[in-house]
Order: structure tokens, then sequence, then C-alpha cells
């Protein structure tokens, strides 16, 4: 133990000995010579001699003697965390803290937190209060305490006292085994559940409002009967082009939230227009083909092939150069659908296609194909090498709920 300048570390040790609950039973032989509080004496504020000992005969002795008569544990602390010294309670209460060893593993978050409250103690002049989560060997702690700083030869240690320590509840075992389809299973269901709103919002559009924009087409035709200026006809029109854009407006948002390609002609007819327009858009020759017979599809398993397809297809614009052909082929084979989206662009790295390099530089493309096919509990694949094109593949199982 590092030698005290004692004159300080006694009152330190002295201030807080006031403060805190003294078991006077454990003073042993020393015991006239202690300042206490014991239960005897203890008048709320303690007698002044009782607090001012005869100098000690062993003066590094001495403050642990003190710390030996407080009933809650006690530890001395370097200012990194070590431990120095620790009282009976400590060794009682708190076994696994030894002298010499950290309360905290070196580079752990509880032991940057600890260090932040120990250089907080060591600026402070008063003891500071906290909280603390302490690991300890393989133990858990959660600690209440107060520390105060204290003056050594050795430039000052910290002393702590820990009034109340809990163990800290362990994780229960296979809680994050459970957690993950827990998970699935509730973004599955809002993933339904966006898509049913999409869906209701679509058909309000188409039903609701269109209805109500051809309502106001035909007040305006009534109205043009009884405007007689060129002037007003004039207006007219202008109300007539401007009511035109809103309806297709609408009409571009309900594709949006629901292509309607998939509910007048299914799945496969969908992405032959798709690819189709994507292909007169782009100037890129495309290719599609369908194979085996088309089931009943489940809404939300037709709605993310469609959905893949658009982003497969953007992607190919936006990233592969020098892509002269892109083939597309929807596959039926007993219980599954394939889609595949084959593109002879410049292609890339593998290495770039991993989803924590993707989240990374902030791409979330894939990760989202990625995301929404696993959410229908299908399987996706993406291959990409330099000069040798891309394919992206999507499996999904077709028995499922049309939403
Ligand atoms: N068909 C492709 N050909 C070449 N590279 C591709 C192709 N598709 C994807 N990539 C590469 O994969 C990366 C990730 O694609 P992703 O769709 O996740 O992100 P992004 O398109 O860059 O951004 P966004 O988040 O807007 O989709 C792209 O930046 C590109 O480097
Ligand atoms: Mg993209």
């Amino acid at each position: 133990m590092a030698r005290y300048v004692m004159r300080d570390l006694w009152s330190e040790v002295r201030r807080e000995v006031r403060r805190l609950p003294v078991d006077a039973s454990r003073f042993g032989e020393d015991r006239g010579r202690i300042p206490c509080k014991s239960p005897r004496h203890d008048t709320g504020e303690p007698s002044r001699d009782r607090l001012s000992p005869r100098p000690p005969s062993d003066p590094s002795a001495q403050p642990m003697l003190v710390l030996e008569a407080i009933a809650d544990p006690i530890l001395l602390l370097r200012r990194d965390g070590t431990v120095l010294r620790r009282n009976r309670a400590a060794a009682a209460r708190l076994p696994a803290v030894l002298p010499g060893r950290g309360l905290a593993p070196p580079g752990s978050e509880e032991a940057r937190r600890l260090a932040s409250y120990l250089a907080l103690c060591a600026r402070s002049a008063l003891p500071v209060s906290g909280v603390l989560d302490l690991r300890v060997g393989s133990r858990r702690l959660r600690v209440r305490c107060r520390a105060a700083w204290m003056e050594d030869v050795q430039g000052g240690c910290i002393l702590m006292h820990l009034p109340g320590s809990d163990p800290v509840p362990e994780e229960e075992p296979g809680v994050a085994a459970r957690a993950e389809p827990e998970r699935d299973r509730i973004l599955t269901r809002l993933h339904r559940i966006g898509q049913e709103e999409r869906l209701r919002l679509a058909r309000d559009l188409h039903d609701q409002s269109g209805q109500s924009i051809a309502a106001l087409a035909m007040g305006i035709g009534a109205l043009e009967k009884h405007v007689a200026s060129a002037a007003g006809h004039e207006q007219i029109q202008r109300l007539r082009a401007q009511l035109d854009e809103v309806s297709k407006e609408l009409h571009r948002i309900a594709v949006e939230l629901r292509p309607t390609a998939l509910d007048d002609f299914g799945l496969g007819v969908a992405l032959r227009r798709l690819v189709a327009d994507w292909g007169a858009r782009s100037g890129v020759a495309t290719d599609f083909g369908c194979t085996g017979r088309e089931p009943d599809l489940a809404s939300d398993v037709e709605i993310t092939l469609y959905r893949l397809c658009q982003e497969a297809l953007t992607n190919i614009a936006k990233h592969a150069a020098g892509v002269t052909t892109v083939s597309v082929a929807l596959q039926y084979e007993g219980e599954a659908v394939s889609l595949i989206v084959e593109d002879d662009g410049v292609g890339c790295r593998e290495g770039d296609l991993s989803t924590t390099r993707l989240v990374a530089d902030g791409k979330f493309g894939i990760v989202g194909m990625r995301e929404r096919v696993g959410l229908v509990g299908g399987q996706f694949e993406i291959e990409s090498s330099p000069e040798a094109g891309t394919t992206l593949v999507a499996r999904i199982g077709t028995p499922g709920r049309r939403i």
C-alpha cells in the first residue's frame, strides 16, 4: 500500500467516517483510538474528541483500521481503477474484487465509464455519487457508490464507498435466439400491413379520387356551354389541362402504391410489360421468358418480385456501364417461383456486395431486396464480377396467403 500523506488522508477518511455507518464491533484492539460513530454514541453529529484520535503508531495502517470499522464495502483505487486495498466488508460482499485487479476488463464499455467516473472524482473536491456497472472476472455487478479523491505520496488514490451492490441480471440464455424469429414474424406482419395499406390507398385513389375527377371534368364541360367569351373559354381550357395533370399524377401514385398490371394481368404479364417499357426507355436490348404454369401467387410474393425487378433494372441503368443485353426469367417449378435478372454490363467486385459494406456505404437497394425476399420466406443471391456482368436470383415458395 502507498504511504499516505497522513494528515490529508486522515481528514478525508474522517470526513467519510462521519457520513458512513460505523460498526464499532469491528474495531478490534485499536478500538479506543479509532474515530467512530458507534450506535451507542450516535447522537447525530459525532463528538469532536472521538473524531480526533491520537496519532497512530503505524501511520499507514491507521486509515485501513478506520476503513475496517465501516460496515459497508470500501475500496481504495488507483486512478486507472486498479484496486489498491479493500476493507473486510468489501472482501465479504465483493469477493471477486481483489487488490491488484481492475474493476472492469480493459477496453470494455464498463472500463470506459468507470474511467470517466474516476476522472470526475479526481477533479472534484467533494465525494461524487454514481451508479456503475462493474465486471470482475465472470461476475457483473451494478453498484451505487460515492467516491472521493485523496492525496498520497504516489500522487493520490480514490476512496470508494459502495453502500449497495447488486448482481446485474444476466441475459437469460437463448433470449437472443428466441428474439430473432420473433423479430422476423413482426417484420413480416408489418410488411403485410404496409402492403394492405398501400393496396387500400391505391383503391381509394382509383375509385374515389378518380370518380371525383371524372365528375369535375363533366362539370367543366357543362359550364362551358354557358360561357360566351373567348377569355372564359381559354380559362376553361386551362382548368381542363390542370385537371388532366392531376389525374395523371394520381394514376402514377396509385401505380407506385400497387402496380395495377399485377391486378389486371398477373405477375408474368406485368413483368413482361415492365421489362419491355424499360428496354424502350433505355435503348438496351431486353429479353423476357416465363416457364412453368403460373399458380395463384400470394399478393405479397407478386409485389416483392415486381419491386425486385424494378430495382434490378434501375441498378443496371445506374451501374452496369457498357450493358448491351438484359434478360429476365420467371420460372415456376413445383412449389417455388424464381426470378432471374442478368446483365452483361461492367459488373462489380463480390466484396462490394456484402451487406455490411453496403450499409456502411449508405446503399440500400440490394439490402432492401434481400430483406423483402426474406420477409416472404425466400432466398436471394447476387453474383457479379468485373467485366462479367451481374446476375440476381430470388427464389420464393409459392404457397402463401393472398392479401
Ligand atoms: N447491375 C449492376 N452492375 C454493376 N454493379 C452493380 C449492379 N447492381 C448493383 N451494383 C453495385 O452494387 C452497389 C449496390 O447497389 P444498391 O442498389 O444496393 O445501391 P445503389 O444503387 O448504389 O444505391 P441505392 O441505395 O440508391 O439503390 C452499387 O453501388 C453498384 O456498385
Ligand atoms: Mg440501387
